[in-house]
């Protein structure tokens, strides 16, 4: 069994938000003041996991856990080791902002999970705690650094590249992902939620520009590396190089992705707001997997061809938190 969509792309990756919540307030991702789902609206770990079962009986082979932030739901240790279990899911990796990783790597990586993104814009602490608003650099790295004693390999860092904030830091961040055998990828910022702290105009620079400052340090050699994800990658020395670029580059064409927000919504597309109900189907209806994945399916038809991102205003209301990062 695989998902289709309309436009021919088999859909094999899921990415699920495990909670809106989250213990940072980055300032590209959230307002100062934010409200947040409450419990009864969000999906229980045991709706999870029957989801993740559901999606993979039908052809999903990966699977990453989101938020919000990951590592703040109870119990998700045992929701990772569990998922595990389901025989078909080949892949199951989490993106994590690194604040509690340092005490969660080791159990993570006993329950099985498989490879972990962190987020990493700076490695200044107190630009750290400008752009997060509530985090300390410090715990981030020694989430790092525990998750690679654990075991953690191919452990990849995602940067959000803000041009007045960390812009200067870009050869800095490479650096310490040489050093420390890390990959990275850039992230161009997206018009996701209206946001408070700056005009996302203001601050936007795009992948071909920070090539352009990376190349006049590195060689940077065309890789043909691939997670099955939107980053384009270049490799210097051991490391992938990686540029998501939801504005310069359109990746749709090639897009395997669908996602589940904390709520139990089934989002066809990061830049549209189509969705379906997963939850309200799972709650009305408790037991009948034949009926889940029939909607699922049906909702296939709906994936948009592409997104149509637009620096200059806010589309799209939904936070990154709130989409699953
Ligand atoms: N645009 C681009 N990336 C974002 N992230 C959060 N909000 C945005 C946004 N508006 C990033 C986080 C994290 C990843 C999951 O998404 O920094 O690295
Ligand atoms: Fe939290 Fe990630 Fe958003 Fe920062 S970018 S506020 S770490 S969800």
């Amino acid at each position: 069994m695989t998902l289709s969509d309309s436009f021919g792309r088999q859909i094999d990756y899921l990415r699920l938000s495990l909670t809106d919540r989250c213990d940072f307030r980055c300032v590209y991702c959230m307002a100062e003041d934010m409200e947040f789902l409450p419990r009864a609206q969000v999906l229980s770990l045991e709706e999870c996991e029957t989801l993740v079962e559901t999606f993979v009986q039908l052809g999903i082979k990966k699977v990453r856990l989101t938020g919000g932030e990951p590592l703040i739901r109870n119990g998700v240790v045992d929701l990772v080791r569990r998922l595990k279990q389901i025989p078909g899911l080949e892949e199951l990796l989490l993106t994590t902002n690194g604040s509690r990783l340092e005490e969660l790597a080791p159990a993570l990586k006993t329950a099985g999970l498989d490879r972990i993104n962190v987020s990493l814009d700076t490695l200044d602490a107190d630009r750290f705690k400008a752009l997060s608003r509530t985090g300390k650099l410090e715990k981030v790295l020694a989430g790092l650094q525990a998750a690679k004693a654990a075991g953690f390999k191919r452990i990849k860092l995602n940067s959000v590249i803000l041009k007045n904030r960390n812009a200067d830091e870009l050869e800095n961040l490479v650096e310490f992902a040489l050093q420390e055998r890390f990959d990275i990828s850039f992230i161009e910022a997206m018009p996701l939620g209206h946001i408070d702290d700056h005009q996302r105009s203001e601050e936007f620079i795009s992948s071909a520009d920070i090539q352009d400052v990376l190349q006049k340090r590195w060689q940077l050699k065309d890789s043909n590396y691939s997670t099955g994800g939107p980053s384009r990658y270049w490799q210097i020395n051991d490391s992938q190089i990686g540029f998501i670029s939801p504005h310069s580059d359109n990746f749709c064409a090639s897009c395997n992705r669908i996602r589940v927000t904390a709520e139990g919504r089934l989002l066809l597309c990061l830049g549209n707001e189509h969705s379906l109900d997963l939850k309200a189907i799972m709650r009305r209806y408790p037991g009948e997997t034949e009926r889940l994945k029939n909607s699922i399916i049906d909702a296939m038809g709906n994936k948009p061809e592409r997104h149509h991102f637009d620096i200059n205003e806010t589309q799209i209301v939904r936070f990154m938190n709130t989409t699953g990062g």
